[in-house]
């Protein structure tokens, strides 16, 4: 829940200046209010327009709520879906996470399924089955559209707190995503598996070298417009 509309205009304008062409796919994921402000500024440009969640619904009598076709008329690409403060904060489970990711694909979507684990769970030795149980509920609702997802790995006790997982620790956790993946459709290494979690300038190329980390969701660092070009090219 960042931005302004002087904040967004200022902050994209900065990233649009900087980016050229990137070596790899860019996207903002905006404030719902936002949409139409950051469609018309991103018009022609190499960044795609995300959303920061979408509604299990597809219409009617959800107050408040904002639907995958909503999303669509302005163009949005990508939406996240099972963010950590979502699931935290909203009481969002992992059905309910399951059933937005089938709502943005029917409407053209692409959901960024997020998963991890708090530090309870870490600590617990449960990050493997938690991850994967989050997972696994999307990829049993998606069926063989599971190829068109994008999976984002983001251990809650590293978002915004500045402590960031090891090279070693994401992609061990990365690895048994990409497992799962590979079982669930011989076509899903193609599936981009993200990392996020104080993912910044000076950690993204370390996080980004290992085999099975494709990309970053970046918080924090991607207010920085200097900074997030650099993970961008660190990325491509
Ligand atoms: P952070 O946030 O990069 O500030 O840790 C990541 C996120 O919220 O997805």
């Amino acid at each position: 829940m960042n931005g302004s509309l002087a904040a967004n205009e200022a902050l994209l304008g900065e990233l649009l200046q900087g980016l050229g062409q990137p070596g790899c796919d860019v996207a903002v994921a905006v404030p719902a209010v936002y949409m139409g402000q950051v469609q018309a500024l991103l018009q022609g440009s190499a960044i795609a327009l995300a959303a920061q969640d979408v509604s299990a619904h597809d219409g009617g009598a959800y107050t408040g709520e904002v639907s995958a076709p909503m999303l669509r008329d302005f163009a949005v690409r990508y939406a996240l879906v099972g963010h950590s403060e979502r699931r935290q904060y909203h009481g969002e489970t992992d059905a309910l996470v399951a059933t937005k990711a089938q709502k943005a694909l029917a409407a053209g979507i692409t959901p960024i399924v997020c998963v991890g684990e708090t530090l309870a769970e870490r600590e617990a030795g449960q990050t493997e089955a938690v991850v994967k149980r989050q997972l696994a509920a999307v990829i049993h609702a998606v069926g063989a559209c599971v190829t068109e997802i994008v999976v984002a790995y983001e251990p809650v006790w590293a978002i915004g707190t500045g402590k960031t997982a090891s090279p070693e620790q994401a992609q061990a956790v990365h690895a048994v995503l990409r497992a799962q993946l590979a079982a669930a459709s011989t076509q899903a290494a193609k599936v981009p598996v993200l990392y996020g979690g104080s993912m910044n300038a000076g950690n993204a190329e370390q996080l980004l070298a290992q085999p099975d980390i494709d990309g970053g969701l970046i918080g924090g660092a991607s207010l920085k417009a200097q900074d997030f070009l650099k993970i961008i090219a660190a990325a491509a």
